[in-house]
């Protein structure tokens, strides 16, 4: 079966952006490939984190992938730093990325920006230990958001240059989009990101939720309610396109450019479709949230199974590079 891996960082909060982006697309992939997903907690320590608060958002993350729908008996749940081998991997595979290569990438230098006064080299070898995440299982398919796409394209370069140096071991990994279009954050502006807290957190309270929709920003130009606005550059439209079936779209796009329907108006239909959905994740969620020892055995039994497949790379791995096995 063709193997999938995917990861998700534990920042602590998931938003639409996330769930549209990756997760619910996970969901439909699980029924079809091998498939590791992975809470991603030695990617998270690149930049200043709360480390009280390191291990409850490492369950949470793993909690909100199972609410959302993402079966241990379907997928293999794990976290990156019980199976050792990712860091063992990246360090490899440092030895053979080009230092032009990560200085390029459009996240390694928005996320310098971000954080002057910390940029270190976990930040630059970020897609590094990201290619290592992916190649470790042999993953061929990445399920990705599309701000992920350039480093899925330099793990290709990472598996074709250590193939071509010591043999042909990793395939070359293919991003798979979800197809789902691009969510922008409440300010219409940004991507939707915790950071820029211009987001909607999939755990958030009904009413925070209508609060953040409602004071939204639209298509700019649409100032008055008889204004005629454009669906095409507006982000609530973008969010119904991810959350609504197409009848109600065709309504929203009509209403909209002849200003039938107010922005407020399109934005409670939007409401009623994001609640419909979320709902019932987040009545699983809290269902969980009482048992944290069924998290943490979802992960064991996880990393178990990841242990297995990382081991057998690492030793195909050791063999090539002509270490010395002791
Ligand atoms: N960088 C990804 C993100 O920010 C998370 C991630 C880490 C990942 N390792 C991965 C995604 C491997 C796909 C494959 O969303």
């Amino acid at each position: 079966m063709k193997r999938i891996f995917s990861g998700i960082q534990p920042t602590g909060e998931i938003h639409l952006g996330n769930y549209v982006g990756a997760i619910r697309n996970w969901v439909y992939l699980m029924e079809e490939y091998d498939c590791v997903f992975c809470v991603v907690d030695y990617h998270a320590i690149t930049v200043e984190y709360p480390v009280q608060e390191f291990k409850k958002r490492i369950i949470e993350t793993a909690l909100i992938l199972l609410a959302c729908g993402l079966s241990p008996e379907k997928a293999n749940i794990m976290v990156q730093s019980h199976v050792q081998e990712h860091t063992e991997l990246a360090w490899i595979f440092n030895s053979v990325t080009p230092i032009g290569e990560v200085e390029r990438m459009t996240q390694f230098k928005d996320k310098s920006k971000q954080h002057r006064s910390n940029i270190n080299m976990g930040l630059m070898g970020y897609p590094v230990l990201q290619a290592a995440d992916i190649l470790l299982y042999k993953a061929g398919y990445v399920p990705v958001g599309e701000d992920q796409v350039q480093h899925i394209e330099l793990s290709r370069e990472i598996a074709r240059k250590f193939n071509s140096r010591f043999g042909a071991i990793f395939p070359e990994p293919q991003p798979i989009l979800s197809g789902a279009p691009k969510i922008l954050g409440v300010d219409g502006e940004s991507k939707m990101s915790k950071t820029l807290n211009n987001y909607i957190g999939i755990m958030e309270e009904e009413s925070a939720v209508w609060e953040k929709l409602r004071t939204a920003v639209t298509d700019v130009n649409r100032v008055r309610r008889k204004d005629p606005g454009n669906p095409e550059i507006c982000n609530i439209y973008t969010i119904h396109r991810a959350f609504s079936e197409n009848d109600t779209l065709l309504t929203i796009d009509h209403g909209c450019r002849s200003a039938d329907i107010g922005c407020i108006d399109c934005k409670k239909m939007l409401f009623e479709n994001v609640r419909a959905e979320l709902n019932p994740i987040r009545e699983k969620a809290f269902a969980l949230q009482k048992d944290t020892d069924y998290i943490i055995d979802v992960l064991k039994q996880g990393a178990s199974a990841c242990s297995k497949i990382a081991k057998e790379t690492m030793a195909e791995v050791r063999n090539v590079l002509g270490l010395l096995i002791p």
